[in-house]
């Protein structure tokens, strides 16, 4: 029997065009004209000088290597992420301190924030620099942070690698803080199999990322070095992927966001579950369909669900575990942490991908239907009657 996974790549059909280019030319290197041109369509995408990398952990060490960070120091960053969004502080020598979320849109809260940086500046440590994620395809609440991060002259990174087709007040997720990272992982809603891309409105900055990505070669015919660098830089190839899947991106935002639409009309009925939060202010591409269960209403726990889908061949994970939660960062500093905790405890991500069929959905829907206790539905609407 097959198994439904919670979120995998989705060829558009153009991407093998742009793949046979670099095979028939050659180009199968870290150079090529796929990267060039992707980099240029991304660009007129979000509107900021690009540079594609081998992955969005590699943009976020770059963006926080551009920011300064470095030993000794400290950065902010929410708990409730994926472990990519710090472990680049650690890569530098430098701490993370976590901040907790709120509920209303999962990602950090501001006023958590501001609190934290009062105390700090109080004590005369300000962190370097904040690292700021958009969650599960929703922005933070960029206006209010950045403001507050401009109070106190801390520069932010916007971790924007599961946002990518977001939007903020009608402007591209990635393109509020300083620095801008996107992953192109596998699991993301548009996909390179790997990859990521560094985006700011500081041209100087994006060109240093790319001298960086290519082992920091200086000029001349001579292999000569005066800075550290890193191989990272994104191949021709794969730069082919990204073209094809860079014109597929609104569609698949769409068809996300009609996934976790269609679910949540669907266990609407249902006690005890409810979809995360769409925050007024943008565009949620719902990434993933994220839900919260509270267990007494609902009629079992997220783990219990999560081993019922599993036994009926669904894939489905709970949120991310909070950093203050993990070993390895048992020791950091981090300011607040029980929403992030409980969003944990209580959250649950559903399968998610863009090309998962009406018949995959409804059997997913039935089985977390079954979880609750109630009988199944018999059919879908092919479009869910709310996406906005
Ligand atoms: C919030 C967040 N930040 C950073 C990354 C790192 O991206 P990549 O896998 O491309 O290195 C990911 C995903 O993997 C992520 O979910």
């Amino acid at each position: 029997m097959k198994r439904i996974l919670l979120s995998l790549p989705h060829m558009g059909g153009r991407e093998q065009i742009y793949v046979s280019e670099a095979f028939a030319s050659n180009w199968m290197s870290t150079v090529g004209p796929n990267i060039t041109a992707f980099e240029r369509e991304f660009e007129n995408r979000i509107g900021l000088p690009s540079v594609a990398l081998s992955s969005g952990t590699a943009a976020i060490h770059l963006g926080l290597r551009l920011l300064g960070v470095g030993p000794g120091d400290e950065v902010f960053c929410p708990t409730l992420t994926f472990a990519a969004s710090c472990n680049p502080v650690r890569y530098l020598g430098a701490e993370p301190v976590f901040l907790d979320s709120d509920y209303v849109t999962w990602n950090l809260d501001p006023n958590i924030l501001e609190d934290a940086l009062r105390e700090r500046a109080q004590r005369g440590k300000l962190p370097r620099a904040l690292v700021v994620v958009d969650l599960y395809g929703q922005c933070a609440d960029l206006d209010s942070i950045l403001a507050i991060c401009r109070s106190y002259e801390v520069p932010a990174l916007e971790d924007a690698a599961e946002a990518l087709g977001a939007t903020y007040r009608k402007r591209p997720a990635g393109t509020f803080g300083e620095l801008g990272v996107f992953s192109f992982n596998g699991n993301k809603i548009i996909t390179t199999t790997g990859g990521g891309m560094l985006a700011s409105r500081n041209a100087a900055w994006v060109e240093k990322a790319r001298f960086w990505s290519q082992q920091a070669r200086d000029p001349g015919i001579a292999y000569e070095h005066s800075e550290l660098g890193y191989n990272y830089r994104m191949s021709n190839v794969l730069a082919g992927i990204g073209r094809g899947q860079l014109e597929v991106l609104d569609l698949r935002v769409q068809q996300r966001r009609a996934i976790a639409f269609r679910y949540r009309e669907a266990f609407a009925g249902l006690p005890g579950i409810s979809l995360m939060p769409q925050a007024p202010y943008g565009l949620h591409t719902n990434w993933l369909s994220c839900f919260l269960i509270d267990e007494d209403e609902f009629g079992c726990s997220r783990d219990e669900l999560i081993r019922s889908l599993d036994a009926a061949n669904i894939e489905s994970r709970p949120v991310w575990k909070p950093m203050h939660l993990q070993l390895l960062y048992a020791g950091c500093q981090c300011y607040g942490g029980e929403v992030a905790e409980d969003l944990f405890r209580r959250g649950i991500c559903l399968p998610s991908s863009s090309s998962l069929s009406l018949e995959d959905q409804l059997y997913v829907i039935n089985q977390v239907r079954f979880g609750a206790g109630a009988g199944p539905l018999m059919a879908l609407e092919a479009e869910p009657v709310a996406i906005g």
